[in-house]
């Protein structure tokens, strides 16, 4: 049976590295007979030139019939200076809306090959294997009331409003507890409780959860410590739920445990394991088109695709590895490069040959 995957690369490096991912795609169901059928659509600032929307109706038709959807990045400084409701940004938050995509997997695991290239020391991210399961469709990134006013003593002022509701709160907790047994049976869950109501009652409901998952250690950190344990001793963790704004940033943190954030994919899926893929980095709009970018999170994304929405594990497992293996020969992008090493410095297509060839080896 076809399986349809909705191509949007995007602004900036979006494009080659999507571009990359669908070749190693390609060559996976060459292998696995998965009989891959690719659409491709408008998202971000592209489609903003396009059609005056960040997230088209036609993109939007594509995206609710694809089986799954591989995204590389919106954004780009030519942008910056248009109202926020046309930003490109919005495009990305309109899709995640649109699928219902609340739950965002962000995992954070170092290749050991890359261990020189993370920004602790050896010894302190030696073996780091990070889930950060990030709320992505609730609290102050879709609050209302927002904007920006002029008030009546003629000065201006924005507000946003960090909103949950114990619904919200409890979907995206179980699938983190459900994510925690399968790994080590830790979880940590992050919020702000001695400031901000809101995440009062998202402690509250991650501790009712706790009893119906005695297999999980369930603890609780405020933000602040969990962005400095993240750079202390990240090894304490094992699986980390948070909301919408405090996830974005823990995530780039722990992106940059792993040597740099062009290795982070992600995974954003809705109920019915429907699901966006995308490298957790962004647009980098001044490396575009300039064959320097690394695709990898983009190809390990594209794993986490044929894993959690086409069923396909073998041909995921396989993608990792042969990740790895280019990793272990001393293949690098600019990135991940170390300085005074000897590995080899390769651009965005050439990494994307390496990881086909590796596949095929
Ligand atoms: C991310 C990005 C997005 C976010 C931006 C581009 C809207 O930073 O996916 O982490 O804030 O969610
Ligand atoms: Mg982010």
């Amino acid at each position: 049976m076809t399986q349809t995957v909705l191509l949007l690369p995007g602004d900036g490096i979006g494009p080659e590295v999507v571009w990359q991912a669908r070749r190693v795609l390609e060559a996976v169901d060459a292998r696995h007979d998965l009989d891959l059928q690719f659409t491709e659509g408008d998202i971000g600032g592209i489609a903003v030139e396009r059609s005056g929307q960040a997230y088209p109706a036609a993109t939007r038709a594509l995206a609710n019939e694809a089986d799954a959807i591989l995204l590389g990045a919106v954004g780009g400084p030519q942008w910056d200076d248009l109202p926020a409701q046309e930003r490109p940004e919005r495009g990305l938050l309109a899709i995640r809306a649109d699928l219902d995509l609340f739950c965002n997997l962000r995992p954070a695991l170092l290749f050991p090959d890359l261990i020189g290239a993370s920004s602790l020391r050896a010894e302190l991210v030696s073996g780091l294997d990070v889930l950060i399961v990030r709320e992505l469709t609730g609290g102050i990134y879709f609050g209302e009331p927002r904007g920006v006013v002029t008030r009546e003593d003629g000065i201006r002022e924005g507000f946003n409003t960090d909103r949950y509701d114990e619904v919200e709160i409890r979907r995206i907790g179980r699938l983190a507890f459900e994510a925690a047994q399968k790994r080590s049976g830790r979880l940590c869950s992050v919020d702000k409780a001695n400031v901000l109501e809101v995440t009062m009652l998202w402690r509250e409901v991650m501790e009712a959860l706790s009893s119906e998952y005695p297999d999980v250690t369930l603890s609780h950190m405020y933000v602040d410590n969990a962005a400095m344990q993240l750079v202390r001793d990240p090894n304490q963790f094992d699986v980390l739920v948070t909301g919408n704004l405090f996830g974005d940033i823990l995530s780039d943190i722990a992106a940059m445990l792993t040597g740099s954030i062009g290795m982070l994919p992600s995974a954003s899926l809705n109920a019915q394991g429907t699901g966006l893929y995308e490298p957790v980095h962004g647009s980098a709009p001044d490396i575009a088109g300039d064959d320097s970018a690394n695709p990898l999170a983009t190809i390990l994304s594209a794993a986490m695709l044929l894993r959690f929405s086409l069923d396909a594990p073998e041909a995921a497992n396989e993608i990792e590895s042969a990740v790895a293996v280019v990793l272990e020969a001393g293949f690098r992008t600019a990135d991940i490069a170390e300085r005074h090493s000897p590995a080899s410095l390769i651009g965005t297509q050439a990494m994307g040959d390496a990881v086909i060839a590796a596949l095929t080896d």
